[in-house]
């Protein structure tokens, strides 16, 4: 009995634990990880994002077809819909009590897919894999991207992670993997 009433104050313990600190991981904006992802030598993934369809999803939502789709449903003004705005943008995704640094304009930045950058953007932790996640990175797996890539976006195309992920890319080609 007294076994049991430690472990579950144990594990409350943890799970608020957990939360908190997931609640210290704050959204910096991609202009934070430009200063370091910059570099041709290390693949240049600003850059690379910035020429992607990820940064421009906001201007998007200013478009014709834009215009189009959010006449049909009844909506006056994508560009500021948050049913439009949750997937073209991170800081439409998110809480935006956690945004500190991130802005609306960025579209679909880095911390969609690296996670929240507030407590893993230093180098030291970041060339530590583990470390990094512990402190908020997450790996983009299909799972992330899915949370946009679904048949809730109003223009679906079926999502293949290979061919979609190809075509995002922005590998460093000084890591192994
Ligand atoms: C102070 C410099 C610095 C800043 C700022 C920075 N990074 Fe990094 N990042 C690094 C270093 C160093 C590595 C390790 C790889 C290397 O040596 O190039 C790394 C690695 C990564 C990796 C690969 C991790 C892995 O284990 O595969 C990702 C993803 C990443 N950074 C994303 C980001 C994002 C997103 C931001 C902004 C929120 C950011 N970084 C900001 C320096 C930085
Ligand atoms: C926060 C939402 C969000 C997440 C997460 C996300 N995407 Fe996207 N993605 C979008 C939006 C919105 C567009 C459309 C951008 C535009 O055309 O303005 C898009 C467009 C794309 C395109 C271009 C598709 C086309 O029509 O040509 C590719 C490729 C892509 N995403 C790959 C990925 C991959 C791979 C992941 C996961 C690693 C991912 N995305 C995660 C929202 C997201
Ligand atoms: C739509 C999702 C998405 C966005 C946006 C995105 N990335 Fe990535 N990133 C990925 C995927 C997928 C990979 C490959 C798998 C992995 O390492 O997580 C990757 C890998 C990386 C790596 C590791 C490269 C290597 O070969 O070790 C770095 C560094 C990185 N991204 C930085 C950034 C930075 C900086 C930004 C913003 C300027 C950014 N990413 C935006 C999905 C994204
Ligand atoms: C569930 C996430 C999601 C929502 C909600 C969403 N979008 Fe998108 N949007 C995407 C993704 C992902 C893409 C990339 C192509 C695809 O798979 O639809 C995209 C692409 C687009 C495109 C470019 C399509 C093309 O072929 O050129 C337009 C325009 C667009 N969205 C408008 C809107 C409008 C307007 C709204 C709000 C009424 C909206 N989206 C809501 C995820 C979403």
């Amino acid at each position: 009995m007294l076994l049991k009433k430690t472990f579950i104050i144990a594990l409350l313990a943890l799970f608020t634990g957990s939360v908190l600190q997931a609640q210290n991981f704050k959204y910096i904006g991609a202009a934070k990880c430009k200063m370091c992802h910059m570099k041709p030598a290390k693949g240049e993934q600003y850059k690379k994002w910035l020429e992607g369809p990820h940064a421009s999803a906001m201007k998007t939502l200013s478009g014709d077809k834009a215009k189009e789709i959010a006449a049909a449903k009844g909506i006056a003004d994508p560009a500021t819909d948050p049913g439009c705005l949750k997937c073209h943008s991170t800081y439409g995704h998110i809480d935006s009590k956690l945004a500190a640094g991130l802005k609306m304009s960025e579209g679909v930045s880095c911390e969609s897919c690296h996670g929240p950058g507030s407590m893993y953007k230093s180098a030291s932790v970041m060339k530590k894999r583990d470390l990094a996640m512990q402190k908020g990175m997450i790996l983009a797996t299909e799972e992330v991207c899915r949370t946009c890539h679904n048949e809730e976006s109003p223009t679906y195309k079926p999502f293949d992670m290979a061919k979609f992920s190809a075509e995002i890319a922005h590998p460093d080609p000084t890591q192994a993997d």
